[in-house]
């Protein structure tokens, strides 16, 4: 969460002032009660700033998650398959070389949240940008488009989403870092659902429901089978920006160059993501966006109860919607 001008956070503070409030233990902060999510004070301006504001534009491409489902690599393999007529992915001077994946987009919640939202103006299209929004926050221009309804320029919104015990125990990891936060506490927060965007169970609906009535505008996808099968999700995505692979890209095989260079050990092992900070004033290390990257992790941390707990309760939330996991 960015810096704010003391004027701005007057601003942001008597907005929120009239808002159900929770401590979030992941970070430390106070989370506010949004349209059914839950969101840092800073992110309800941006939300309701995105709301009034956003303009989209037919051919925008948005990467959408709840944190730590692989958000970093979608956003990597995003760009580098939007760009690559101008960056080949072998080429030594590509941006993902010199800039963490998160550099290479917009966040648009630290955007409007900062007022510079301006800037998506001056981006040539297609403009491609980043959102942890759950879909229903999303301006009205969008989601008319993607349920059915005739206004806005519509856009395309690909969304990750991941094995919520594993999220779970990433996004302990990475926010563990900033307060100290413990499992068991984290654990906690993910169950009765008051936690930064959550609870994840209404937000991966918010984009599965959107996949659904829409398939052309969202693409709803697994960290689990983009670990699984890169090459055809990637495929899949290109298609679905309207970028598909010609067969002389096919030949020289630059669908594998792709997964290359976004893959999870290039990255790691790259300086610009062995050093520095997302957050300096959180102590969010960069390098923490790059831990094990597999599925399945959870088992060395959570005990079995813990797990039929959770399990138990994305049963009740999701299955009655026919989504599993
Ligand atoms: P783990 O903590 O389980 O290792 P986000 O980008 O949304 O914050 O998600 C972070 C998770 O994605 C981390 O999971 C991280 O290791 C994994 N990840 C990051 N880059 C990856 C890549 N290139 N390939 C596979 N997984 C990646």
């Amino acid at each position: 969460l960015s810096e704010q001008s003391p004027e701005r956070q007057n601003h942001i503070t008597e907005m929120v002032s009239t808002l159900p409030s929770k401590m979030d233990v992941n970070l430390g902060m106070q989370v506010y009660c949004y349209q059914g999510f839950w969101l840092p004070d800073q992110w309800v301006v941006a939300a309701s700033a995105m709301q009034g504001r956003f303009m989209p534009r037919t051919d925008d491409v948005i990467v959408a998650s709840f944190p730590k489902c692989g958000t970093t690599w979608l956003n990597a393999l995003t760009f580098t398959t939007m760009a690559r007529h101008m960056y080949p992915p072998a080429a030594s001077n590509h941006p993902l070389r010199r800039l963490n994946p998160h550099e290479c987009l917009p966040f648009l919640e630290e955007l409007f949240a900062s007022g510079k939202e301006v800037l998506l103006d001056s981006l040539p299209s297609p403009r491609l940008m980043n959102t942890h929004m759950p879909f229903t926050m999303l301006p009205n221009t969008i989601s008319t488009i993607t349920t059915g309804g005739r206004g806005g320029g519509g856009c395309r919104i690909i969304y990750i989403c991941r094995e919520p015990k594993d999220m779970l125990v990433s996004f302990w990891h990475y926010f563990q870092q900033a307060v100290g936060v413990t499992l068991a506490e984290t654990f906690e927060t993910f169950c009765n659902g008051a936690m930064v965007h959550g609870p994840f169970w209404d937000h991966i609906l918010s984009y599965w429901r959107a996949s659904k009535l829409r398939p052309d505008n969202v693409l709803f996808l697994r960290y689990e089978e983009l670990l699984h099968d890169p090459a055809s999700n990637v495929r899949k995505l290109a298609q679905f920006v309207s970028l598909p692979f010609s067969d002389v890209e096919e030949e020289v095989g630059i669908v594998d160059s792709i997964i290359e260079l976004c893959s999870l050990n290039n990255l790691r092992n790259l300086e610009v993501n062995r050093t520095g900070y997302v957050n300096l004033k959180m102590n969010l290390r960069r390098e923490t966006l790059f831990r094990k990257g597999v599925a399945g992790d959870w088992v060395n941390h959570m005990t079995p109860e813990m797990a039929r707990r959770l399990d138990d309760i994305v049963k009740e939330k999701l299955s009655i919607t026919g989504f599993t996991f």
